[in-house]
């Protein structure tokens, strides 16, 4: 199949086969993935939740506003943004470009005081916002990669964040949920893999210069 065969073939699964599990090697080419997604300035301030539990995917079907998809997947990613963002982050950040590329402090040093300062001056509504967004490019790269790797998913933002961070005690862990995104197997008769896919003209939709 070529790319666009694959993303002609990749829909938003409403019935995942509860049968079907995926692999290991499969999820950590998605922890991979998303490990991988280009974020604003490198920061990397999102953490993906791995669930792979029965018993939790059934109670997110309850907060999911009854969408089953979290039961049946193999596996429910959720893609968390962190309650705090400040220096530390940015800290942290020059330090592993440092271990990892050696590069002096002469060179990272103004790169990072001007981030501190974006990160100071930043309103934390600001903050929330910015970092929700990068959430929404991790579920871009996800969805992306899943349909290149013929795993179903279905991108999901019907769901009642502050009951998901209740269930999976995510305040422990200093995180909002923001996305999740179940992935799996699409069941035979879920009737969606079936319907056409309803998208605009592409002369609607890109504008050549
Ligand atoms: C950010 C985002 C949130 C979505 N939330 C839901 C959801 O909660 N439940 C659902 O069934 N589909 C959800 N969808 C799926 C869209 O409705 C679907 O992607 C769109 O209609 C295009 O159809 P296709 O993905 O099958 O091509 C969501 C999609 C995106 C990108």
């Amino acid at each position: 199949m070529s790319i666009i065969e694959k993303l002609k073939w990749r829909y938003a699964t409403k019935k995942f086969d509860a049968a079907k599990k995926l692999s290991d090697a499969q999820v950590n080419t998605l922890k991979e993935a998303f490990n991988l997604t280009a974020l604003s300035y490198g920061l990397q301030t999102l953490k993906m939740v791995v669930v792979q539990n029965q018993n939790l995917q059934d109670q997110l079907v309850d907060v999911s506003f009854g969408q089953r998809q979290v039961a049946d997947a193999s596996h429910v990613l959720i893609l968390c943004i962190q309650t705090k963002i400040d220096e530390n982050d940015v800290d942290a950040h020059f330090e592993t470009i440092k271990s990892i590329r050696n590069t002096p402090d002469s060179i990272l040093d103004p790169f990072k005081a001007q981030l501190h300062t974006t990160i100071k001056a930043m309103p934390l509504e600001k903050k929330v916002g910015w970092a929700t967004r990068q959430a929404y490019i991790a579920l871009g790269n996800l969805m992306t990669v899943c349909a290149i790797e013929g795993i179903d998913s279905c991108p999901m933002e019907g769901f009642l964040p502050a009951e998901v961070d209740n269930l999976l005690k995510l305040d422990a862990y200093g995180l909002n949920s923001v996305l999740m995104l179940p992935v799996g197997y699409r069941a035979e008769d879920d009737m969606f893999a079936e319907f056409k896919k309803v998208r605009k003209q592409m002369s609607e939709t890109i504008i050549e210069m």
